[in-house]
């Protein structure tokens, strides 16, 4: 039996983070993951391995779609799947062997298993028990089944699945139109599949921004993905080499029927804690099954703490990693502190979509005065000679203060700049601010300075 400080269960974003800081603060620490890999979700079968298919799709469709206008003339490259992937799991293991070198260089134990807490003070990993003055539950999510839907990894998929098809396939149903469905969605159309995506609601990316959201949808279509909306998925039916499946429009409640070689089930992911002996030991959880903590994520348990996916908030491996390293401080008797008002929520599709802070439907929802300003990347002239001039940020203030409240993009690199907003909220900055600070031309960014102008005497491109 060893004695640790602390001992993390789980090695994806949360985890691994949170063990990292332990042992930097001087905990000694170690850290259970039952997978063969380090880096959870996220490095395996997560952001990593989408992102890696979702760069070699953009460049086919880069070669296919504007190389010849650049001059750029001859064969489009055609797409040598298994390499394809060889490339993808390729980036999974450099990243996963990058967390083994972290914990090595940190002086990490990691424990090889799945690990249970059989008292608190205690955990069960295989036949052993460790004791640890406190525990991290960093166990993360799982995808949410859908009544009626089977997975079986290979005809009907959930993301894990669609990163390892055997073959592109000729048509792809994606029930779910929000982040997953529209990432791995991309990739596919892209290839060269059928892309038929189903969704529930009546506008894709529920929560986001409705300009975006349509925008957004226009720019998809345009790439030749297809969508049927407001429509539920009643139930699939599959052999081993296709599908149907089978849906109810909401409007008139009429029934159809759509075929697929591959259904991607992305209706959403649920927190993950089988096995951890939570009911026995009295953890308490809320009515979406996560575990509860209070705002040093303590769960109700002394000594248990719990981060990431497996707690309420927006799934993401950045709120786990700020929250794996705040919970380590507080361990340490330090002050941990997540800004939960500021955590970016970016979709890799092309172009990228990206968004911090509040909308301006939970602006008008609270009452609270604002302003809009915006621009269009047709007005910013390193985005229209990459032909990416389709998109717009937009940042919302106070109206009176002219404080940033948040701020939409969609847009090329979106997700790198909509950064600039969140240290500028950060610090409470105005738009006036981002407006008087000189951005370099020519780049993407200066829509954003444009935007900011825009929340007050006009932008000058426009
Ligand atoms: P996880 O990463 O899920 O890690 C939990 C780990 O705990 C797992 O390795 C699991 O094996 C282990 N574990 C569970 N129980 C036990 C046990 N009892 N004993 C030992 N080990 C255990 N987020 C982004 O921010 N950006 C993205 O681009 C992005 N892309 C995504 C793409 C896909 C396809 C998916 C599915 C998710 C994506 N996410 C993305 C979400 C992101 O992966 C998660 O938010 C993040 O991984 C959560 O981190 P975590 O540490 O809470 O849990
Ligand atoms: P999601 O919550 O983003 O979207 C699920 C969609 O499915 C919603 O639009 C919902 O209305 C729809 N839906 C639900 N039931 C349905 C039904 N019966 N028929 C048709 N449509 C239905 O969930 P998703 O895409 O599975 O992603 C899960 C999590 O993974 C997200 O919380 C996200 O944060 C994280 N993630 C983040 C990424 C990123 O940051 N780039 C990339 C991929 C995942």
């Amino acid at each position: 039996m060893s004695t640790y400080d602390v001992i993390v269960i789980g090695s994806g974003p949360g985890g691994y983070v949170a063990a990292i800081r332990c042992a930097q603060l001087g905990l000694k620490t170690a850290c259970v993951e039952g997978r063969e890999t380090l880096g959870g979700t996220c490095l395996n079968v997560g952001c990593i391995p989408s992102k890696a298919l979702l760069h070699a799709s953009h460049m086919l469709h880069e070669a296919e779609h504007n190389f010849a206008e650049m001059g750029l003339k001859g064969k489009s490259p055609s797409v040598d799947w298994k390499q394809m992937l060889a490339y993808k799991d390729s980036t999974i293991d450099t990243n996963t062997k990058g967390i083994e070198f972290l914990f090595k260089k940190n002086k990490i134990d990691w424990l090889k298993g799945w690990g249970s807490i059989p008292e608190a003070g205690k955990v069960k990993v295989g036949d052993e028990v460790h004791e640890a003055k406190n525990i991290i539950i960093a166990t993360g999510s799982e995808a949410s089944s859908l009544p009626g839907v089977e997975v079986d990894e290979k005809v009907v998929v959930t993301s894990t699945g669609a990163l390892e098809l055997g073959k592109v396939p000729k048509k792809m149903v994606v029930i779910g139109a929000g982040v997953i469905g529209l990432e791995l969605g991309s990739v596919y159309a892209r290839l060269g599949s059928e892309v038929t995506v189903v969704e529930f609601l009546d506008a894709i990316t529920p929560g986001m921004d409705p300009e975006v959201q349509k925008t957004f949808q226009r720019m998809l279509k345009k790439q030749g993905l297809n969508f049927i909306m407001g429509a539920a998925v009643q139930k699939t039916e599959a052999t081993k080499t296709k599908a149907k499946v089978h849906y109810k429009l909401r409007k008139d409640d009429s029934e159809h029927v759509i075929d697929a070689d591959v259904v991607l089930v992305a209706t959403g992911r649920k927190p993950y804690h089988d096995g951890v002996g939570l009911d026995a030991l009295g953890v308490e959880m809320t009515k979406r099954g996560q575990i509860a903590v209070n705002d040093h994520w303590a769960t109700s348990v002394s000594g248990v703490y719990a981060i990431g996916d497996v707690i309420e908030g927006p799934m993401l491996a950045h709120k786990a990693e700020d929250e794996g390293m705040a919970v380590a401080e507080v361990i340490a008797g330090k002050h941990g502190h997540v800004n939960y008002g500021v955590i970016p929520g970016v979709i890799y599709t092309h172009p990228e979509v990206a968004s911090v802070g509040e909308t301006e439907a939970t602006l008008k929802e609270a009452g609270h005065a604002y302003k809009v300003g915006k621009f269009s990347f047709m007005g910013n002239a390193r985005a229209k000679a990459v032909f990416a001039g389709d998109g717009f940020v937009k940042i919302i203030v106070d109206k009176d203060s002219d404080r940033i409240l948040g701020a939409h993009i969609i847009g090329p690199g979106a997700g790198d700049l909509i950064h600039e907003v969140c240290v500028a909220m950060e610090f409470g900055a105005s738009a006036q601010d981002l407006a008087m600070t000189c951005h370099a031309h020519p780049t993407y960014s200066e829509a954003v300075r444009e935007a900011a102008l825009a929340c007050g005497d006009g932008p000058i491109h426009m």
